[in-house]
């Protein structure tokens, strides 16, 4: 780690409560896009000895007064980051004014203008950007907001209830607001533009009325509509699920183009990226639909996770998203396809959350030592997070699960507490010894199960060999063994369910599979009284983040893929039959062909009377980089690659003949479109299916592709034809691209699937093709969701990313080099790839390597970079 990386660390183990309590704050501000002055009043209440410490950065400190006596300069020290006053009374009033300038903030974190409104981003670390206060989850205060500003900004929001309004003389106008809920720093928000506004209601299952209001650019209210609907379904379901209800009388949501993540859960005021919240059948696809229902649960699910009772301090994170994406899952699930969204969670972790693992970057989902925070709002914390609180549902079921949350809530209520005051909840209502299961919050990577079976026809007794290890991270090298609930269940030969006994270590039943929890490092598991070789499906719905080994014959496969009653399993033993042709292909050199038994199995998987969503998934092969995650070292990407593809040759071909009946019978009926979830199933495998056929002839079927690009009355279908476009280089390409970004070029979350298309082809000219849309005039390396289309897609296309030439890795850090000092966040989320060099061939080891060392050497390097950058070199 760099000397300066190093001097900025924290750890969780140094913890210290404040020296101050914050009782109340009366913000005050002055909007002007140059200089926006604050005023800051804060009652004080001594807690402990010592000089008031106040974060602060990037501000213009005009006076401070103590109980309105104004301080001359030798009262206190002013540093880059700090207020520091030596003599402060037990309790009194602080008042600071400071400046800061909006108009040139293009890092998006703290109070920054873009697109002619003012918005503030302050999670994690922000509010110090807008004025010096104590900014850390464990300081909450009642705050009071007023806003001046001029006319050309009609809506003056900020969190809580709008109570007094009036105009100035000098032609401007003010609103202030009070938010009665003691909060943190980084749940403060303020908004001021011009926008359109949807109204709605909510009755809350008390009976009081909430109002609910959306915020979008003019002349977008009507793609505002599914956010709201969305907004209603969460505040029900987390009734009817959680029992919590809201707890103001009103729920706003802004959304705005420029923002660094995907929106912020700020107390009655969240704000949004607009991408989760825009939408309408032309403009975004069947996706995009589902991740706005999910982004827009999972703020409002804040509310009482992350809200109501917060984080003690920034290493506890998980403790409110963990907690919080897992509630958002299961929205989702309650609400649609339980198993889809089973295996997308799933894919998340495989192919990002392991990678992130088995990286320099790797962390505890409650990390122990951290430099930028901002750096930390990971799949790990976030997904690996969720699935740990899955594993407590598991073990505690529903019902002590929820007695659980109960036992929390009603216990931290207005509190900022720990992951620990978490596991203590539902240890205490469940009267359940979490002790060993802690360790997933303080052991980082991936844990692996060998698990091997052996037979005994003689004894009728089938016994499994579990055997678990986690391998090295950074920092912990050792490792102890984890509490691993595994899921299973057997089949016959013949695909019929069989019933399993096994003295008590299994929990469950036929019908509903089977429970058991690995807790040691080896253990065998044995099965009496099977009368036939069973086929086991392990580690069902995913059950632990764990790497599970356990191989199982291509008929083996067959079979559970065809009658497994779990539709995840299903998908998950075509996954395993695809990556084991892949592996065995690469590992011996050799051609793929498809036996015949596959062949047959996923014949009759098309054509059989099952979801068609769930087939979609079920007929494709595993992305590269979750092919990836088989190899530790020496990643063979060209390989891997080559075998991918042979093998969707030959599952394309299998299948043509019914895709291309599927077709045929799509464009008859030419159903019209709804978001029901049917419709959103029959566009996926329809979409996949002209892919498919186009990639078996193109001659023939891209005329199709492009037939159904010009008919599609919708995005899905529009952006699906066009990626099959891009990404079999089909004749017919460049026009459509063409029209495409013709018919778009106002609407940039439209242009954005372009950008997005393009840089996530396999094609060899893909770095060229994005090189050239840095110029186009709808890019712009301002905004975080362009440049998130453009270059974070490019950055994980694996295959182009690390183009032989090392053209991908000098594109890529090009733009991090231009995006060090104007939007650091950005540029440190898409370095993570080139983090992972060393599992890489020498030639790429050295040239993602060369790239890190020469970036880590910019002058004013920021802070997001180089922690990243030196645990990567140091690792
Ligand atoms: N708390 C937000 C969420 O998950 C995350 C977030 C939004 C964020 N904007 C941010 C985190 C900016 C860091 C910086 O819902
Ligand atoms: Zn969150």
């Amino acid at each position: 780690m760099s000397s300066q990386s190093q001097a900025q660390a924290k750890f969780r183990e140094d913890y210290q409560a404040p020296r101050f309590r914050i009782e109340t704050v009366d913000l005050s501000f002055r909007l002007e896009a140059t200089a926006t002055r604050v005023t800051n009043r804060m009652q004080l209440q001594r807690l402990a000895a010592g000089p008031l410490e106040l974060d602060g950065e990037q501000l213009q400190l005009e006076s401070v007064a103590i109980d309105g006596r104004e301080l001359d300069a030798s009262q206190y020290e002013v540093s880059p980051s700090k207020l520091v006053i030596a003599d402060v009374p037990e309790h009194c009033e602080l008042t600071i004014v400071t400046q800061i300038n909006p108009s040139t903030n293009t890092a998006l974190e703290g109070l920054y203008l873009a697109a002619d409104s003012f918005c503030t981003q302050c999670e994690a670390e922000g509010f110090r950007r807008i004025t010096y206060y104590l900014d850390r989850p464990d300081v909450l205060a009642i705050f009071t907001t007023t806003i001046h500003a001029p006319q050309q900004y009609p809506y003056l929001l900020s969190n809580g209830d709008k109570v007094d309004a009036g105009s100035d003389s000098d032609g401007w106008h003010w609103v202030t607001w009070h938010d009665p809920h003691p909060k943190p720093a980084y749940l403060f928000a303020l908004v001021a533009g011009d926008f359109d506004r949807l109204e709605d209601t909510f009755i809350t299952r008390s009976g009081r009325q909430v109002s609910l209001e959306l915020y979008v650019d003019r002349g977008n209210s009507s793609r505002g509509t599914y956010a709201m609907e969305s907004l209603q379904r969460a505040m029900r379901w987390d009734e009817e699920r959680f029992e919590l209800e809201y707890d103001l009388d009103t729920y706003m949501i802004v959304a705005v183009d420029f923002f660094n993540m995907g929106a912020m859960e700020n107390k009655g005021l969240n704000v949004f990226n607009s991408r989760y919240v825009l939408a309408d059948q032309a403009t975004a696809t069947d996706t995009d639909f589902v991740n706005i229902e999910a982004v827009i649960g999972h703020e409002y699910f804040h509310n009482w996770t992350g809200n109501r009772i917060t984080c003690r301090d920034w290493f506890q994170l998980s403790l409110k998203e963990g907690l919080t994406v897992f509630r958002d899952q299961e929205f989702s699930s309650d609400l649609g396809s339980r198993a889809i969204h089973r295996i997308q969670a799933i894919r998340t972790i495989r192919g990002r959350q392991f990678a992130e693992d088995a990286s320099p970057m790797a962390h505890p989902i409650r990390p122990d030592k951290v430099v930028e925070m901002n750096n930390f709002y990971t799949v790990t914390v976030y997904d690996k997070g969720a699935e740990v609180i899955r594993m407590l549902h598991t073990l505690l079921g529903e019902a002590g699960f929820q007695q659980g949350m109960k036992l929390y809530v009603e216990r931290h209520d207005g509190q900022a507490v720990t992951c620990e005051d978490f596991i203590a909840a539902m240890e205490d209502a469940n009267d359940y010894d979490l002790q060993q299961f802690r360790r997933w919050y303080s052991q980082a990577g991936t844990p692996e199960v060998v698990a091997r079976l052996n037979y005994s026809k003689t004894n009728k007794t089938a016994t499994l060999k579990l055997t678990q290890s986690t391998p090295a991270t950074p920092g912990q090298k050792h490792k102890q063994p984890m509490v691993i609930p595994i899921r299973l269940s057997a089949y016959s030969k013949a695909g019929r369910k069989l019933a399993l006994q096994s003295n008590d270590a299994c929990t469950g039943s036929e019908s509903e599979g089977y429970l058991y929890t690995l807790t040691s490092e080896t253990a065998d598991l044995v099965f009496t009284d099977v009368l036939e070789e069973p086929i086991f499906a392990m580690l069902e719905d995913f059950s632990a983040p764990v790497r599970f080994d356990y191989p199982q014959t291509s008929a083996e496969l067959t079979v559970l893929m065809a009658a497994a009653d779990s539709e995840v399993t299903r998908w998950e033993a075509s996954q395993k039959l695809f990556t084991q042709y892949i592996l065995t292909a690469v590992r011996k050199n050799t051609d793929i062909a498809l036996d015949l038994q596959t062949v047959a199995a996923l014949q009759e998987f098309l054509a059989a009377d099952i979801d068609p969503a769930l087939q979609a998934l079920v007929l494709q092969p595993p992305e590269l980089e979750e092919l990836a995650e088989h190899f530790d070292v020496a990643i063979p990407l060209e390989a891997l690659d080559r075998a991918r593809r042979q093998l969707i040759q030959q599952i394309a071909a299998s299948l043509a003949p019914q895709f291309e009946r599927l077709v045929d019978n799509y464009r008859a009926r030419q159903p019209r479109y709804t978001i029901a979830s049917d419709a959103i199933a029959e566009r996926a495998l329809v979409n996949l299916a002209h892919y498919y056929l186009a990639l078996h002839e193109p001659r023939q079927f891209g005329p199709w592709v492009i037939e159904h690009f010009e008919r599609a009355d919708n995005m899905t279908v529009q952006n699906s034809a066009l990626n099959s476009l891009i990404q079999l280089n089909l004749e017919g390409r460049e026009d459509c691209c063409q029209k495409f970004s013709q018919q778009w070029r106002e609407t940039p979350l439209a242009l954005d699937k372009w950008f997005a298309a393009e840089a996530s082809s396999p094609q060899p000219d893909t770095v060229e093709r994005v090189t050239a849309l840095l110029a186009h005039p709808g890019f712009s390396l301002q905004n975080p969701n362009r440049v998130y289309a453009l270059i974070a897609s490019f950055s994980r296309n694996m295959l182009q990313f690390h183009r032989a030439d090392g053209a991908g890795y000098a594109l890529v850090a090009d733009v991090i080099q231009r995006l060090n000092t104007s939007n650091p966040q950005v540029a440190a989320r898409l370095i993570t790839p080139f983090l992972s060099w060393r599992r890489f061939d020498s030639d790429r080891q050295q040239q993602m390597k060369q790239h890190l060392e020469i970036l880590s050497k910019l002058p004013q390097l920021a802070r997001d970079l180089d922690e990243k950058i030196s645990n990567s070199l140091a690792a």
